[in-house]
């Protein structure tokens, strides 16, 4: 029987750069790209999500964490290190234990879902909880990389926008082109260089040659308002909103997310936290997709150019929506007035059940 290789064996032939390192995979890439019937519906458009929360250890960031492992493990490297928000700690811990290697994990005071410090925890990672937000972390974490001997797994490491490109040749390779339109949350801005840079490669492959694209999508990012560096023109020193993930003030991919944008005729603008809860909630509850709240951002950005009026008419439209909601679950137990959704509870009585199920008798 088949079984998916993880995107390092997939895509050999695209990531030149893995060309004889050992591969450290647990299998990710691969994710599935769901047709969103009431999104399509509601924008008008063939809105489909590319579920990222279905990797290993439901984030994006395996894609490249086991590009940067790989790399790491042929320099030899012992150790590796990170700053992050949540999603790369979980994923490089893991990672690393799969490659016998040291994780060091720098992580901002407080704002840090439990689910991910729980995996990076169980991965055996040494968490460090600085005083400082994120931007603080990635650059405690460079100086360590550049003075110890330890390796930096961030997404300023070429090794992981390399494995997270792939992403980017998944969705070609299932809807035979480029979409018109590819939508994602922006946070270190790692994940629109990376998909930016796929879409390139593609269109750059010869025609009618496996993973060719006719054309490059527009690249819509968005950031979350009280975090919206890029939006705004400037950094921003005490960023903030619910999306933990991407509560980032400084990207160190900035200049890319910039080109990204200039080069594919895109856009990258802020979505509030009451935009992005709604979209939480609507991906939940009508599309039966459940993720974090920075993930929703990419929905919540689709709404909201909906509203604009400026979603094409029929334009095949992807959203990446970034991780897994089990990751930080506690905001799918509020409903939208602000109310706490709870189970009814009942005794062990099928009449009773079936009453409160609504079932005609
Ligand atoms: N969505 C999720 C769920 C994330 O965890 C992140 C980034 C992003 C979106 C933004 O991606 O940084 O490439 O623009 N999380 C990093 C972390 C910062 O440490 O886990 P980006």
């Amino acid at each position: 029987a088949h079984q998916w290789r993880g995107v390092i064996r997939e895509y050999a032939d695209r990531l030149p750069m893995l060309a004889g390192a050992p591969v450290v995979t647990l299998g990710e890439g691969g994710t599935p790209l769901i047709p969103a019937e009431h999104l399509s519906e509601f924008v008008g458009a063939n809105v489909l999500v590319k579920f990222e929360g279905m990797n290993p250890t439901g984030s994006f960031k395996d894609r490249g964490m086991t590009t940067a492992i790989s790399m790491a493990a042929k320099h030899g490297a012992k150790a590796v290190i990170c700053a992050s928000t949540g999603n790369t700690s979980a994923s490089a811990a893991a990672y690393a234990i799969k490659a016998g290697m040291t994780c060091g994990v720098l992580v901002p005071e407080g704002k840090i879902a439990m689910g991910k410090l729980s995996q990076a925890l169980a991965h055996g990672a040494q968490l460090l909880q600085v005083d400082g937000n994120f931007d603080d972390c990635l650059t405690l974490a460079r100086k360590l990389g550049e003075a110890y001997p330890i390796e930096l797994v961030n997404s300023v490491n070429p090794a992981r926008i390399e494995g997270q490109k792939t992403a980017a040749f998944e969705v070609i390779d299932v809807l035979g082109d480029a979409p018109d339109i590819h939508c994602l949350p922006v946070g270190n801005a790692g994940n629109i260089t990376a998909y930016w840079k796929g879409y390139r490669e593609s269109a750059e492959l010869p025609t009618g040659s496996d993973g060719h694209a006719t054309k490059r999508p527009r690249m819509w990012g968005f950031q979350a308002a009280g975090a919206a560096p890029i939006v705004k023109g400037h950094p921003i020193d005490e960023p903030d909103t619910i999306a933990t993930a991407i509560r980032i003030g400084n990207p160190a991919s900035w200049e890319q997310a910039i080109a990204a944008r200039e080069e594919s005729d895109g856009l990258i603008d802020a979505v509030t936290d009451e935009q992005i809860l709604h979209a939480h909630r609507l991906i939940s509850s009508r599309e039966g997709v459940f993720v974090e709240p920075g993930s929703a951002a990419s929905i919540a950005g689709l709404l909201l150019m909906h509203e604009r009026g400026q979603v094409p008419a029929g334009a095949t439209v992807v959203c990446t929506v970034t991780g897994h909601g089990l990751k930080d679950p506690q905001w799918a137990l509020k409903a939208a007035d602000g109310s706490d959704l709870q189970p009814t509870r009942i005794p062990v009585d099928a009449v009773t059940a079936a009453r409160v199920l609504q079932l005609e008798g």
